[in-house]
């Protein structure tokens, strides 16, 4: 049997090959700017070619009084902070405007004893390790801004500033807790057999109703399953899990409590829909779905009341939205073309350039390399995604992972500005086991 410290080890890296290895199909020229002042061919799913010319609406129902296409250009990027909860150690954080706080939604993490990786989780027993944790991160007064601290370097944590993040954990059971039938009498998921249903989630709840101090959200995450570095399903269902806020009364660290809705929302093979990234505009939630390794991405939408009801969704299949469902994940009428670069990111709306915004970096890339596109509708046409930034990597096989935007922190002004973090994996100790921080980064738009 793995050993213990090698299984953790593999975990971690796991939790890396999930988030990147998902090929994108080509895309022909690489980088292109996103200034759409020359005419270009688009293709389409399905081959359809259409022209794009000026910054015209190039399809869509536009028509002449549709808004120019956003261009989002750079005008600074400045540090931050690390996104830090002092006692975990943990992989692949997105956040959600959470009342008056951010709640930042985590992937596998390790639970430290007084700033120490835990003895235990690398002498022979699983305590403190979990699939997913969450925090909370206070405001800045005045404004929409994140408190920011100084920090002492420490051998897991070499950085001066943080943005404290608070919340009281489970150590044995994860945020999203493995669906019955899973190997859920552990946090980690771990079978008997060796394999490992790991509940990653891609991205962090969406908020579908706020009344008062009552806020309710949801999450879908695949039920991914795993032996080694193999998915032993390769289209795995959806769990849906339903978060409520803590009650006012409740200590400040009491973390919104998780409900599973449904253990198989979407069945192995359907498009995971809403896994990969969710946006709500206007009167819909968007939901984008990924399928395994061709990174395929389709979108469905429903109206964020009718969440729970899968007979509410429509699709958007060959080119316009209706109640059929595709019929898995290779029916090719789903199949967007490029909603950006395919690998992890966010997808968010602004109100300012009337369009949608996916913020993330390319399949198969464990380079932290933020890029950026836009599009008027959430199916489409997108730009092509551009480099934006090059974040500093670590020194682990996968230096830089689940970039991700934070829109909640500034609702209001993300015209002009947005916080984006990213897992950065550095190995330490002679047995070079990963360590995890997240960095973030304000970017300013001109
Ligand atoms: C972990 O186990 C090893 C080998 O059994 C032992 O030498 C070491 O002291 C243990 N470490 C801790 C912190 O318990
Ligand atoms: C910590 O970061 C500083 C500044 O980036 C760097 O010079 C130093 O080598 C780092 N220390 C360790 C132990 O990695
Ligand atoms: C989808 O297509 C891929 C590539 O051909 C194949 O490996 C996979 O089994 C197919 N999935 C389903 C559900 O048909
Ligand atoms: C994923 O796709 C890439 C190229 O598209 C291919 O090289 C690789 O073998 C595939 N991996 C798996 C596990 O199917």
């Amino acid at each position: 049997m793995l050993s213990i410290t090698a299984l953790f080890t593999l975990l971690f890296s796991l939790a890396a090959v999930n988030a990147t290895a998902v090929p994108r199909r080509a895309e022909g020229g690489g980088a292109v700017s996103l200034s759409s002042s020359s005419s270009s061919r688009i293709s389409r799913s399905g081959g359809e070619a259409l022209e794009k010319r000026g910054n015209g609406w190039p399809f869509g129902g536009g028509g002449s009084n549709a808004p120019p296409q956003a261009n989002p250009q750079v005008a600074s990027v400045n540090f931050v902070g690390n996104l830090q909860d002092p006692n975990l150690q943990r992989d692949s954080c997105g956040s959600t405007r959470w009342g008056d706080r951010l709640l930042v939604v985590c992937r596998d993490t390790e639970y430290l004893v007084n700033q120490d990786i835990a003895a235990d989780v690398y002498n022979g027993t699983q305590a403190g390790f979990t699939s997913s944790s969450a925090s909370y991160m206070d405001f800045a007064f005045p404004g929409d801004k994140p408190t920011v601290e100084p920090w002492t370097p420490t051998k897991y944590v070499n950085f001066t500033t943080q943005v404290p993040l608070y919340g009281s954990n489970s150590l044995t059971v994860p945020f999203y807790p493995n669906p019955p039938g899973e190997c859920a009498d552990n946090g980690a998921g771990a079978c008997p057999d060796g394999s490992r249903y790991a509940l990653w989630p891609d991205s962090p709840p969406t908020v579908t109703c706020e009344l008062g101090d009552l806020i309710t959200a949801y999450t879908w995450v695949k039920n991914s399953h795993i032996k080694g570095l193999t998915a032993l399903v390769q289209d795995p269902s959806v769990a849906l899990y339903k978060v409520t806020s803590a009650p006012l009364w409740a200590n400040r660290d009491t973390l919104p409590s998780v409900e599973l809705v449904n253990g198989q929302f979407w069945q192995e093979n359907q498009i995971p829909f809403g896994d990969y990234g969710t946006v709500i505009q206007g009167e819909w939630l968007y939901l984008y779905g990924q399928t395994s390794n061709q990174s395929h991405i389709a979108v469905a939408r429903v109206h964020p009341q009718d969440v729970e009801d899968v007979s509410q969704y429509s699709y958007y299949l060959s080119g316009q939205w209706g109640s059929e469902q595709p019929t898995g994940v290779n029916d090719t009428r789903a199949w967007l073309d490029h909603p950006g670069a395919g690998g992890q990111g966010t997808y968010y709306y602004v109100d300012g350039w009337q369009s949608f915004v996916w913020l993330g970096q390319l399949t198969n890339s464990a380079t932290p390399n933020p890029r950026i596109a836009v599009s008027p509708a959430a199916e489409g046409p997108w730009t092509e995604s551009v480099q934006i930034d090059a974040f500093p990597g670590g020194d682990y096989f996968f230096p830089g992972y689940s970039i991700q935007a934070h829109p909640g922190i500034t609702p209001l002004t993300l015209d002009k500005e947005i916080y984006v973090s990213y897992t950065k994996d550095d190995g330490f100790g002679p047995n070079n086991f990963a360590v995890y921080n997240t960095p973030m980064y304000h970017f300013t738009w001109q």
